[in-house]
């Protein structure tokens, strides 16, 4: 079978309780530094302390630090942790799958966001499946972005994408609030904002009968990383959205949180701070939501989207996608926009492409 597609639709067939689901837990992590070079460490963890409101997010925005981020780093970064990691512990990283955490949002929350599409890179490596983004089309989807026109009156989206940025500045400390100075912790509105460093989780996690380790960004820790392996991080993603106004900003939100929910989830995440902002870039208010109640609320919401459907219906194709990748070569996981399935086909018959590093392979090999 060389190609394939899984309907997304009709996603009745995904309702009910959910399959079941691993707590994402830790198994090793990495850091890019502020030149955004790759450490095998934790140096860039960095703490949730709530930044003094209002302040103004276009604050700083012409010293902006801003990460190039067209070049393909394919999973480089994630293999490179988990060869550290299998020569720690002795033992081979035994799974289904290995990606990207944003990966795999898209996937958990296709059913929900027909309008956006996506295309991956595949390949199968002793056991494994290997997933990571297709460069070309991210960065074809990127330069759409750009070229939309913006409502009159809007901010330019260069701008409204800094204050993202411009939020974590101001809402985390280098080391926990206790040892950090009082002034250190008010001039972080005059520090530089540079989104070069970034601090990475890697996860082992599961649903279904499919197992996966997973990396992705963490924003900050609400307290410290605990001593105990076991024990589970109070991991905190930031986030900042248009104060709600009326009806219509709720219903936008709501399906805002979708991607908050999806994206904090599969980490394990399980505080999400809101930064409400003006239309203008002033940051009025924050809100704290546990992610774990976040499909209740839109439950009892507008119902715009179902948790429990994201995720059955996640469980379902990564098992059905188990049975189509499962030799020699490399394939394409595509999702047109506005298409209600996700098509599957192999682009080459033998290799695993750019898609491993040649130093995962080489370790493997030995190993
Ligand atoms: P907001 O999410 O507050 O807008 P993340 O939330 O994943 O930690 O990302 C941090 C910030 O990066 C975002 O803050 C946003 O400013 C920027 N960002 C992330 N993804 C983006 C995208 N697809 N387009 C534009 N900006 C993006
Ligand atoms: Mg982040
Ligand atoms: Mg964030």
């Amino acid at each position: 079978m060389s190609r394939c597609a899984f309907d997304i639709q009709p996603i009745g067939r995904f309702e009910g309780s959910n399959t079941s689901i691993r707590r994402p837990k830790e198994i090793a992590c990495f850091s890019y530094d502020d030149q955004h070079q790759f450490r095998l460490d934790d140096s860039s963890l960095r703490y949730y302390y709530p930044p003094h409101l209002p302040v103004d997010l276009n604050q700083g925005f012409e010293t902006f630090q801003k990460l190039d981020d067209t070049g393909d780093d394919h999973l480089d970064a994630l293999l490179e942790t988990i060869i550290a990691h299998e020569k720690e512990t002795g033992k081979k990283c035994e799974v289904d799958i290995i990606t990207w955490r944003g990966m795999m949002t898209k996937i958990l929350t296709a059913p929900f966001e027909n309008m956006n599409g996506f295309e991956m890179n595949a390949t199968f490596f002793q056991g494994t499946i290997f997933i990571e983004e297709n460069n070309a089309y991210k960065n074809m989807q990127k330069q759409m972005q750009r070229n939309q026109r913006m409502p009159p009156g809007m901010p330019p989206q260069d701008v409204m994408a800094y204050w993202g940025y411009k939020f974590e500045t101001l809402s985390v400390l280098q080391q926990p609030w206790d040892p950090t100075p009082r002034t250190e912790i008010e001039d972080r509105e005059n520090e530089i904002v540079n989104n070069h460093s970034q601090y990475c989780s890697v996860v082992r996690t599961g649903m279904g009968n499919v197992k996966m380790i997973l990396g992705g960004e963490v924003d900050a820790v609400w307290d410290c990383k605990p001593e105990r392996k076991e024990d589970a991080i109070h991991w905190v993603e930031l986030k900042t959205s248009a104060e709600i106004r009326n009806d219509r900003d709720m219903l936008k939100f709501e399906r805002k949180l979708l991607k908050f929910w999806a994206q904090s989830f599969l980490l394990g995440v399980p505080k999400i701070i809101v930064g409400f902002r003006t239309p203008q870039g002033i940051l009025t208010s924050l809100e704290e939501i546990e992610t774990a109640t976040i499909p209740n609320q839109v439950k009892k919401g507008r119902n715009t989207w179902d948790g429990n459907v994201c995720i059955n219906f996640a469980a379902k194709f990564l098992e059905w996608l188990k049975g189509v990748i499962h030799e020699e070569g490399t394939w394409r996981i595509r999702k047109h926009e506005k298409s209600s399935k996700i098509e599957v086909f192999k682009v080459e018959d033998s290799g695993n492409g750019d898609i491993l590093s040649q130093s995962f392979i080489a370790w493997r090999s030995h190993a």
